[in-house]
């Protein structure tokens, strides 16, 4: 029930921010430093104009993720590719409401392959696109930046979207995740507006090495401390 749901800050470090020939170590590393989930960046390069990697690298870093694996696609179309992620182990796909012509069946495909269902809104998607489909998803994700590359700016604009959002959601037991542009001075910000789940990329991964991994510890504490304790009350 809603009363047990989870809504404390959970920080999930984007590995796209990581070295991209060491993602197992990096993996373990970040975790050991305290992050809570994982969050992963598949881009197709057609949906935005950036190449990542796809469920292969998703099924490679698996065993070595002890907690959530929480899977962002940035691809389009979405559906053909659901199931290859849903059995490399993702607990969390999120898809953008403009990767396929009806993200319900979409939403509705996550969950038939056994993950948690996310729903991405970019910066000029309104509110009004998650309306609908509040009862249909574990979490939604705002982005703070246009998708497609770590390090941009976060965009402000965005924080009274994640107000309207938590006031929308109210005790159903769904997450806000904010992506981009994250860190000690926007984090406060957006947890104060409602989000629970606040992937960072750069803030995360800047000044640390899978040898050297004590900053990422330090970053993290950083932006957990600036977002105060981090409990959201429903
Ligand atoms: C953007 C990605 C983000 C990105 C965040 O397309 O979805 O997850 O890696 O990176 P930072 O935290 O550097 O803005
Ligand atoms: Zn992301």
């Amino acid at each position: 029930m809603s009363n047990s749901f989870d809504r404390s800050l959970k920080i999930a470090p984007s590995i796209l921010a990581a070295d991209f020939a060491n993602f197992g170590a990096e993996c373990e590393a970040v975790e050991a430093q305290g992050a809570d989930w994982v969050h992963v960046d598949v881009m197709d390069g057609h949906f935005v104009p950036n190449i990542s990697f796809g469920p292969a690298t998703c099924a490679a870093i698996r065993p070595h993720i002890k907690g959530v694996m929480d899977v962002h696609l940035m691809i389009a179309p979405v559906d053909p590719f659901i199931d290859a992620f849903a059995h490399a182990g993702a607990d969390v796909i999120t898809a953008h409401v403009e990767a396929g012509p009806h993200i319900h069946r979409t939403l509705q495909a996550i969950r038939g392959a056994g993950a948690k269902a996310g729903l991405a809104l970019n910066p000029g998607t309104p509110v009004e696109a998650a309306i609908p489909l509040l009862d249909d998803v574990d979490l939604v994700c705002v982005m703070t930046v246009n998708p497609g590359f770590g390090g941009q700016k976060f965009i402000h604009g965005q924080i009274a979207k994640i107000e309207a959002l938590r006031a929308a959601i109210g005790d159903r037991p769904v997450h806000i995740e904010v992506d981009g542009g994250v860190d000690p001075v926007t984090a406060p910000h957006v947890v104060a507006a409602g989000a629970d789940v606040l992937v960072a990329g750069s803030a995360v991964f800047k000044g640390g090495s899978v040898s050297d991994p004590d900053p990422y510890g330090i970053n993290i504490a950083a932006i957990r401390k600036a977002a105060g304790d981090g409990s959201i009350r429903a």
